[in-house]
């Protein structure tokens, strides 16, 4: 059977208004399904369908939005703060309406992929402690990054709370040379995201973290072509590929 829902509230969630504003375009004979003039905002339609159109073009409804964003510094990972700026704030009028929310956190200070949506059940499953989704970030670090590092690092780096991470594996580009005042730098993938992580670990061996990117998040990889601040919808692969992921690591769980 088909699924069919008031024009309104599929104008609505396609950003066209609210309800009285979209019920105004109707008496205007602005909106037409199948070809005829739209006789009542509350009429049913099949969205799937593609037949309604307003003022001669085509609307595309569609419930969930996946944006990959490349989270610029001094923004938080959060749809209001009362003090700073947030990620939402860089989104374009035309996403507005669908209340996106970011999936999961980065510190303000720190850049790189952030992937935004409306899609709870995918960003709880991205989310899950259970599914272990590897993480990796790129770190600059003040202190030279060793080999007993990279060996703490895989058997599990003890916090300041007590808590002994994941294995994590950690490739040392450059080792740093602080008497030089060289920051080592570093690629950590975790699997887990504990508040503070990366920097809590580097912490844990006496090193501190000065600068601090997500290159990916489980498949999804930050698109080198966006700069700090752009953002873009991700492609059917991509999406996929985040959902395949799920799918394979539930049947193991
Ligand atoms: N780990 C951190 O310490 N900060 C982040 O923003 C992400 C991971």
């Amino acid at each position: 059977m088909k699924k069919t829902e008031r024009l309104d509230k599929l104008l609505a969630h396609a950003g066209f208004g609210t309800r009285s504003e979209i019920r105004k375009l109707v008496k205007a004979g602005a909106v037409t399904v199948g070809g005829q003039p739209a006789k009542d905002s509350g009429m049913q339609v099949d969205p799937e369908a593609g037949s309604v159109q307003v003022n001669g073009e085509p609307v595309l409804f569609r419930e969930y939005v996946y944006l990959m964003l490349h989270k610029p510094p001094g923004y938080v990972s959060a749809t209001e703060d009362n003090r700073d700026r947030t990620v939402l704030e860089l989104i374009g009028r035309d996403y507005r309406h669908f209340e996106l929310f970011p999936v999961g956190r980065l510190d303000k200070d720190t850049e790189g992929l952030l992937l935004l949506t409306n899609d709870g059940q995918l960003a709880h499953n991205l989310l899950s402690p259970k599914k272990h989704v590897p993480k990796t970030y790129y770190a600059e670090v003040d202190g030279q990054v060793t080999d007993a590092d990279r060996e703490a690092f895989r058997r599990g780096a003890q916090l300041d709370d007590g808590y002994i991470t994941l294995p994590a594996e950690l490739n040392i580009l450059e080792e740093g040379n602080p008497a030089a005042g060289h920051a080592a730098k570093v690629e950590l993938t975790i699997h887990e995201g504990k508040f503070h992580q990366v920097k809590r670990m580097f912490q844990s061996t006496g090193k501190t973290v000065v600068y601090l990117k997500r290159l990916s998040m489980g498949t999804l990889r930050l698109d080198d072509r966006l700069k700090k601040g752009e953002y873009r919808e991700l492609t059917g692969d991509e999406l996929e590929g985040l959902r395949r992921y799920h799918e394979l690591q539930s049947d193991r769980s």
